[in-house]
């Protein structure tokens, strides 16, 4: 074999096998046995050669080829088997390990308690209605008979937009008013919802939530609405409640009543209640001479603070899941 031959064939060996990169090794291909590569120019010259000359270079030029191209595909497989091998290391999943596990959600225990008034009330004919938070002056107040300036206002501390031209319900009342506008009696029905007022203390907070009740018919009295209380708040206990019905004032009701329920050795106060106002009927296109109601009003927070033995409201709203989990 020429000397040019074997340095050729030799430095090439040792560069494929000293190969680490997958490409590099592609490229070192191509310059030896690719179109151009410097062994297929060594084969090209052989068209120039004398017989005998040509047949002894080109079985050499071929010998070289092979090696090479055998070193070449050794070389690559190597390699391949070494990427794999580290791919697998690194993509290793251990499926001994224990499990994370799962956390179960679970219903907001104020949720919770809407939907068990809501249940409640609707298998007592009720139909849960909902209205807009953003209310105006006169759903919120003067359809309640709560002119302007009347002193009433100062009971509900209200949040007002900065112009004065709307402000955030500090009941659910409105959507009574709402209600009754566009429909006719009999009207049966419950508000839920959001409510803010300018408040916060260990059981007040500026928003909170209520259920407010309406029922307009013929006929519809304070008899009624006692026997509705009563019911609703032993099915929401559970026990045969013992409620004390006393009388109170709110402007959109006459008589009006705070409905108190015994509670170990005390009475606590539950909710507001009362016959409707003719006043209110009248702002809203009823007449108060055929029809009567009742309405009420309670504060969810409260009935849930008291189902749940909860002594803080606001632990509801800081969202410590500690707390939450409780209630799954
Ligand atoms: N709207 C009253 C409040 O938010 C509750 C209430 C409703 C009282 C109906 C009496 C009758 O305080």
């Amino acid at each position: 074999m020429s000397n040019d031959l074997e340095e050729l064939s030799s430095k090439a060996a040792a560069e494929i096998e000293g190969a680490t990169d997958p490409r590099v090794l592609e490229q070192m291909r191509v310059d030896l046995l690719g179109k151009k590569g410097r062994v297929t120019e060594l084969l090209k010259q052989l068209g120039g050669m004398a017989p005998e000359q040509r047949k002894a270079f080109g079985e050499q030029v071929n010998r070289v080829k092979e090696t090479l191209s055998a070193a070449l595909e050794r070389k690559a497989q190597q390699l391949g088997d070494a990427e794999l091998a580290r791919k697998l290391a690194s993509e290793t999943i251990d499926v001994t390990l224990p499990g994370r596990g799962e956390d179960v959600g679970a219903l907001h225990p104020v949720t919770r308690t809407i939907r068990r008034i809501e249940r409640i009330f609707n298998s007592m004919g009720f139909e849960s209605v909902q209205g807009p938070e953003i209310e105006d002056d006169w759903h919120n107040f003067q359809a309640l008979n709560i002119p302007e300036s009347h002193p009433a206002r100062a009971m509900q501390d209200t949040f007002y937009a900065l112009d004065g031209s709307r402000l955030l319900r500090t009941h659910t009342s409105p959507v009574q008013i709402r209600t009754m506008k566009q429909r006719k009696p009999p009207i049966r029905i419950i508000c839920p919802g959001r409510v803010y007022r300018v408040d916060f203390d260990r059981t007040h907070s500026p928003m909170f939530h209520q259920v407010e009740g309406l029922y307009v018919a013929e006929n519809v009295g304070l008899a009624d609405l006692k026997h509705d209380l009563m019911r609703f708040l032993s099915l929401f206990f559970e026990r045969d409640a013992e409620v004390l019905f006393r009388p109170s004032y709110f402007p959109f009701v006459e008589p009006g009543a705070d409905v108190h329920m015994r509670w170990g050795d005390r009475w606590l106060e539950l909710l507001g209640c009362g016959v409707v106002h003719p006043n209110v009927l009248s702002a809203v296109g009823i007449d108060p001479e055929r029809y009567t109601g009742y309405a009420f009003g309670m504060g969810v927070e409260r009935l849930a603070m008291l189902r749940y033995g909860v002594d803080d409201l606001r632990l509801f709203f800081n969202n410590d899941l500690r707390f939450l989990e409780q209630f799954r």
